[in-house]
């Protein structure tokens, strides 16, 4: 295994997002290892990309738990049986209660696909489309409590022309996703990353002052 931070990422659907980060893992872009890949959709294409690029993938049926807390027990104790570090949201479609929030506290980041605080929720995409807003974007977060609320790592402005729909949109925000998704993994592996309140500083690299 390599050495490096042990990254965790839960995911719902396609995930492409999660093979952005195991690429730069592989690519040593990121000084890390995904080690485990957990969907609570048995479908989902993520936990497939994730078997043939070697990683653990799991499914965790949600409906086997009596509540959403144990189930999200279950998730954290499979996170840390692995040892994971860092717990990434790609596309996981869950809002994590307050108990796995305080569990890996500070650890935990998600990739939105509007420019934070407009347009929190689902359907990012379709929203700015429907608000008029001439740019959109992405936001990768650390998680807190709230919906999309955590405080900002990294975001990347698109612009939204005459004729986009959601569809158009996402497409040209995900491109995005795929290039700060990893770069913000890259800044916490390399304990870059410091929070002060909502505020998220960026240290230089190691020996530059
Ligand atoms: C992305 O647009 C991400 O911003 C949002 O859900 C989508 C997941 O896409 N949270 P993928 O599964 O990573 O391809």
């Amino acid at each position: 295994m390599a050495g490096g931070l042990r990254i965790g990422i839960l995911v719902s659907g396609r995930g492409s997002n999660m093979q952005a980060i195991v690429d730069g893992c592989a690519d040593g872009s990121i000084p890390g290892a995904v080690v485990a890949v957990i969907s609570d959709t048995e479908s989902a294409p993520a936990l497939e990309r994730a078997r043939r690029a070697g990683v653990e993938a799991m499914f965790v049926d949600p409906w086997a738990y009596s509540c959403r807390a144990e189930f999200e027990d279950a998730v954290g104790d499979l996170l840390e049986e692995r040892s994971v570090h860092l717990v990434l949201l790609a596309g996981f479609m869950r809002v994590l209660k307050p108990g796995f929030i305080r569990r890996f506290k500070g650890r935990i980041m998600n990739i939105h696909p509007s420019l934070l605080p407009s347009f929190p929720g689902i359907e990012a995409q379709r929203q700015a489309i429907e608000y008029g807003v001439k740019w959109s974007g992405c936001t990768v977060h650390f998680v807190d409590d709230g919906v999309d609320t955590g405080p900002i790592v990294i975001q990347a402005a698109v612009p939204v022309e005459d004729g986009d729909t959601a569809e158009t949109l996402a497409e040209k925000i995900l491109c995005e996703e795929h290039r700060i998704y990893p770069e913000a993994v890259r800044l916490f592996a390399q304990g870059r990353l410091v929070v002060e309140g909502r505020h998220v500083r960026v240290l230089p690299p190691r020996g530059v002052v």
